[in-house]
C-alpha cells in the first residue's frame, strides 16, 4: 500500500529524511515513532506527495502519491495547518467531503469524531483539541482505505485520547490502513501492530511493540531481601547487574528464568516479581545508541 524506497529530502544543510526504506501492507495499523526532528512530518509530506524527494521515490496503491490522493484513497490529518476559521465545523467538514469523490455523511463522521455539538461553531472559536477533532473528521469523511495521522491526538486530554482510539478502532476494524506519528509511547505500544522508530531520517528498528522493547533487551527481577550480597547476585547466571533498594534488591538480567532458579536456590529472596522492560526504555536507549552513532 505505502512503498518508499531509498528516501533522501534534504532542507539546505539539514537531511531530514536520509535513505529511508519502508514498505506498508494492507490493514496494518503502523506507529511512525521518534524524538522531535527525527524526520516523520517530512516522510509523510513526502508519502502524501506534499514535498518532493531529493532522492527516491513514494508510492501509495502503486500510483504516484497525487494520483491515489486524487482518488479518493487517502484520508490525511496533518499536524498544522489545514483549517478555515472563518468556516463552521459543519461547512468545512463538507468542504473537504467535496473535494473527494466518495464521501461519507457528514453528519456520521462528525458523531464519530466526537463534534456533532459543534457543528455550527465557527472553527476560529474552538479550542486545539476541538481544531484537532474537526481535522480527524476531515481525514475521515473521504472513506479512505489509508489513514495517515501526524500526531493526531497532540492537544487532546486523557478521555478525549481514549475517544480518539476508540473510533480509531472501528476504522481499523473495517480493514483500513493505518500510518501514524506519534511520540507517545503508550499510544505506540497500545494500538499499533507495528513500529517504525525514525532517528536522524533513517529507521533504525522496524518491528512489533515486544520486539522494539526486546531491544532494550532484558527484564527486571525485584524481590525483597535483607543484608543480601550484591556482588554475589551479579555473579548468578543470567544476571547483569544487581542494585540494592532498601530491603528489596532489583536484578537486571538478559535471561530472567536462568536467574529465577539461581536467586531461589541461593537465598531466601521473596515477593519476587518479574518485569518486561517498557517501550520508554527502548525508546530512551535508541535515541542514545543514534545520537552516540
Ligand atoms: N520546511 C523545512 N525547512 C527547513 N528544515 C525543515 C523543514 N521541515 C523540516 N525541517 C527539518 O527537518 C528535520 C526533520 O523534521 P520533521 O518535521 O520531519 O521531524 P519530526 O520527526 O516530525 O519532528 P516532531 O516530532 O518535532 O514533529 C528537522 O531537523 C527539521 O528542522
Ligand atoms: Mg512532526
Amino acid at each position: 500500500m505505502i512503498v518508499l524506497r531509498n528516501l533522501v529530502k534534504r532542507y539546505g544543510a539539514v537531511t531530514a529524511v536520509d535513505g529511508l526504506n519502508l514498505e506498508i501492507r494492507s490493514g496494518e495499523v503502523v506507529a511512525l515513532l521518534g524524538p522531535n526532528g527525527a524526520g516523520k512530518s517530512t516522510t509523510i509530506d513526502l508519502l502524501l506527495g506534499l514535498a518532493r524527494p531529493d532522492e527516491g521515490s513514494a508510492t501509495l496503491f502503486g500510483m504516484p502519491p497525487a494520483t491515489a490522493i486524487a482518488r479518493g484513497k487517502v484520508g490525511a490529518l496533518l499536524q498544522s495547518g489545514g483549517l478555515l476559521p472563518d468556516l463552521t465545523v459543519a461547512e468545512i467538514v463538507e468542504l473537504t467531503a467535496s473535494l473527494h469523490g466518495k464521501a461519507r455523511p457528514v453528519p456520521e463522521v462528525l458523531r464519530r469524531a466526537g463534534i456533532a455539538d459543534l457543528a455550527k461553531r465557527r472553527i476560529a472559536g474552538l479550542s486545539g483539541g476541538q481544531q484537532q477533532r474537526v481535522r480527524f473528521a476531515m481525514a475521515l469523511v473521504a472513506d479512505p482505505e489509508l489513514i495517515v495521522l501526524d500526531e493526531p491526538t497532540t492537544g487532546l486530554d486523557p478521555e478525549a485520547r481514549r475517544a480518539f482510539w476508540s473510533a480509531m478502532h472501528e476504522e481499523t476494524a473495517q480493514g483500513r490502513t493505518v500510518l501514524f506519528a506519534t511520540h507517545y509511547l503508550d499510544e505506540a505500544d497500545a494500538y499499533a501492530d507495528r513500529i517504525v522508530f525514525m532517528r536522524a531520517g533513517k529507521v533504525v528498528a522496524d518491528g512489533t511493540a515486544s520486539q522494539i522493547k526486546g531491544l532494550a533487551a532484558g527484564r527486571t527481577i525485584r524481590a525483597t531481601l535483607p543484608g543480601a550480597d550484591l556482588a554475589a547476585l551479579a555473579a548468578l547466571p543470567g544476571v547483569d547487574q544487581a542494585e540494592g533498594r532498601g530491603e528489596a534488591v532489583l536484578l537486571t538480567c538478559h535471561d530472567s528464568a536462568a536467574a529465577l532458579r539461581a536467586l531461589l536456590a541461593a537465598t531466601d529472596a521473596r515477593d519476587i516479581e518479574v518485569t518486561g522492560r517498557g517501550l520508554e526504555d527502548a525508546f530512551v536507549a535508541l535515541t542514545l545508541e543514534g545520537a552516540a552513532a
